[in-house]
């Protein structure tokens, strides 16, 4: 691997070989998501814990200060929204020349495949990794299912991380899911977890994320479980814990309660 190869990725995984990136480019398809109004109010508190930020141009260049900002993840595609046709009709948003002036650290982009546009998405991927290998720059696939929450099992995601990194994702973003191990056994780059909608309990959510890097994933890229927490301080430094320091999910739990105890809760829509 070449040294700028390698040294964007050292910027995103840390020493340890964990990550837990932030994000808050839900934006791009749902628009004003709640909790994330203001990106910037809603990441003030929060970034200080995480390894880097999964961000649109948009928001980078209007809500964060490049002065002191985390590595940053840049979301290139979309082009679809909530109330358009379908999720999956998605293009590249954004050229190299961008995303060199923005200096990131890594892009990221979805891929629906068992879709109609499984090959459009699968084709801004082997385009966006053909651009930014020869820049050293590391691309994530995002496994996205759209509005099919249910398609999340061990079959379809391991063969949508497989074939992510068959054609040149250095790291895939999936869902976690039951017998998560076949997932991540079958993939040969790093996998790290997304969060999906708002679990009922945080001690799901830590659990969920303890298995899936038991069971191999590097890390965690999540957000809504976080930032639309009525403790998101609280949320992210627990799961910190659990990425970075192996707390089981009952530890992460008790550190969540003791910061709870000493905060005041965040209301939003
Ligand atoms: C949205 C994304 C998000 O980055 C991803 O889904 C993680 O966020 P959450 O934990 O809220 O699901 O790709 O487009």
């Amino acid at each position: 691997m070449d040294w700028g190869m390698k040294n964007r990725l050292a910027q995103i995984i840390k020493p340890d070989g964990k990550c837990f990136f932030l994000p808050i480019d839900h934006g791009y398809f749902q628009g004003p998501t709640s909790c994330l109004e203001k990106p910037a109010e809603t990441i003030k508190p929060l970034a200080q814990y995480a390894d880097a930020l999964f961000v649109t141009r948009g928001v980078l260049r209007s809500a964060i200060d490049p002065v002191k900002s985390k590595p940053v993840i840049l979301r290139v595609s979309g082009g679809t929204s909530m109330v358009g046709e379908g999720l999956e009709n998605e293009m590249l948003t954004t050229s190299i020349e961008e995303i060199l002036r923005l200096n990131v650290s890594a892009v990221g982009l979805s891929i629906f495949i068992g879709t109609k546009y499984e090959k459009q998405t699968l084709k801004n991927l082997t385009d966006l990794v053909n651009m930014c290998e020869d820049y050293g720059i590391p691309v994530m696939a995002v496994t996205a299912v759209g509005r099919e929450l249910e398609k999340r099992d061990a079959r379809y995601l391991a063969l949508c991380c497989r074939i992510a990194a068959e054609l040149g994702a250095r790291v895939v973003k999936t869902y976690w899911c039951e017998d998560f191990e076949k997932v991540t056994n079958g993939c040969p780059v790093p996998i790290v977890m997304a969060g999906g909608p708002k679990c009922k309990t945080e001690l799901e959510v830590f659990k969920f994320v303890h298995d899936g890097i038991e069971k191999g994933a590097i890390g965690i890229n999540l957000g809504r479980n976080v930032w639309q927490h009525p403790y998101p301080v609280a949320m992210m430094r627990a799961l910190h814990s659990v990425v970075h320091k192996k707390a089981t999910p009952e530890d992460a739990n008790e550190l969540f309660q003791e910061i709870k105890s000493k905060s005041e809760p965040k209301e939003c829509k």
